[in-house]
């Protein structure tokens, strides 16, 4: 059967703060689960939001975000983009994880006044490549 490859992207609010704590779960479960099914992606969060890119084969990644938009330490979840791609972006990671820090001098110059909620989805995806190749990323390998 032939792969169908698909890239998501959703942004959504966390409900209650974004400590270690609760991202070290949510990325114990999303790496276990990741690597096992051929998920990769970036999970970006801080300023209370999650930006997170999910590529792998299209019904994995349907049935996956299903789970995620159900879990309640999120909220608002929207769905950016939904695409075909012919490649993985982010093949490295099961899961990297990116600090959304947008007073990065680098980051703030290119995306100023960043709010996901109003940004198309390019501005998301350049936000996120710039965010990685920032020197704020916490890149770990898949
Ligand atoms: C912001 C956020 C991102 C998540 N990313 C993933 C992920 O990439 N992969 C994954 O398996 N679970 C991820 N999870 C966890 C799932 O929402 C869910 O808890 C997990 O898949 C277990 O689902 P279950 O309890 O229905 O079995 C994420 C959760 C949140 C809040």
């Amino acid at each position: 059967m032939t792969q169908l490859l698909t890239r998501l992207v959703y942004i959504s609010r966390a409900v209650g703060p974004q400590t270690t704590t609760v991202t070290t779960q949510i990325l114990e479960t999303a790496r276990a689960f990741n690597s096992a099914h051929h998920i990769t992606g970036v999970l970006c969060q801080g300023k209370g939001l999650y930006v997170q890119v999910l590529e792998g084969e299209r019904s994995v990644v349907n049935s996956l975000y299903r789970r995620i938009v159900a879990d309640n330490r999120h909220t608002d979840t929207e769905v950016v983009s939904f695409t075909d791609i012919p490649a993985r972006q982010f093949q490295s990671w099961s899961m990297a994880l990116v600090s959304l820090n947008i007073d990065d001098p680098m980051v703030s110059m290119k995306h100023p006044e960043f709010d996901p909620y109003s940004a198309t989805s390019p501005a998301i995806l350049s936000l996120i490549n710039d965010l990685l190749s920032s020197g704020t990323a916490i890149q770990d390998p898949a």
